[in-house]
């Protein structure tokens, strides 16, 4: 059963409840924050994270676009996030590591992201420990680019990787997903499907959700 992820980088940010709220069918609420360093733009921080919390009882799945992210585990951890991803491009593999750890003790559920020009093979030495792997499909920063067909390779990599090492571990891809998409990142193996604009982009959030859910399908 494929899981959709609404990511409310297109919400409108002066209506963020009423945007959270319409998208409440979904599995799980993606928030992408970004640093301006590690991406060259800046969106949400602790706080807001903080605030999401108290208005929805959604599964919060934080994409953390940073440099060096284990300085930020424990802050959003205790800001209520349910899953943090860290990018494997963001630190050296030693503290990436520690990164994870850090969730650990937090609980929180614990995944890597990988940016389109890194392989597939990069997940290896985390691999049995995570409980999702996060494929961008596009270059992380923006919402609203278009779907890069190449990384329907690396999502056969990953999933092909978790097959033999972690089958409890769910394939998330991010970035230009839509009902043209769709059908072709789950053939690939992917089983969460992150949108932003083609959730926030329709007027019928439900609609749009429930449309990707059976394009997917
Ligand atoms: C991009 C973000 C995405 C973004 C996806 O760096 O990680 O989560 O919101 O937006 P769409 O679905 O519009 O490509
Ligand atoms: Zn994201």
């Amino acid at each position: 059963m494929v899981k959709i992820a609404p990511s409310i980088l297109s919400a409108d940010f002066v209506n963020l409840e009423r945007d959270i709220k319409r998208a409440s069918s979904a599995d799980y609420l993606h928030v992408d924050v970004m640093d301006g360093a590690f991406v060259p733009n800046l969106t949400i921080g602790v706080p807001v994270v903080e605030s999401i919390r108290k208005c929805t009882d959604m599964f919060l799945d934080v994409h953390l676009m940073i440099d060096k992210p284990e300085r930020y585990i424990d802050a959003f951890a205790q800001a209520g996030a349910d899953l943090l991803s860290v990018h494997l491009e963001a630190d050296h593999p030693t503290r990436i590591a520690r990164a994870l750890k850090r969730m650990e003790e937090h609980g929180v559920k614990k995944a890597v992201a990988l940016r389109p020009i890194t392989s597939a093979n990069a997940v290896l030495p985390y691999i049995e420990e995570l409980d999702l792997v996060l494929v961008m499909t596009v270059e992380p920063g923006f919402g609203g680019q278009a779907f890069m067909e190449s990384q329907l390779d690396t999502i056969r990599q990953v999933r092909a990787i978790i097959e033999k090492y972690n089958p409890a571990c769910e394939l998330e891809v991010d970035g230009g997903i839509n009902a043209k998409t769709a059908p072709l990142v789950t053939a690939a193996g992917a089983n969460v499907l992150v949108a932003g604009s083609a959730v926030y982009g329709k007027e019928d959030v439900a609609g749009a959700i429930a449309a990707l859910r059976a394009a997917a399908e």
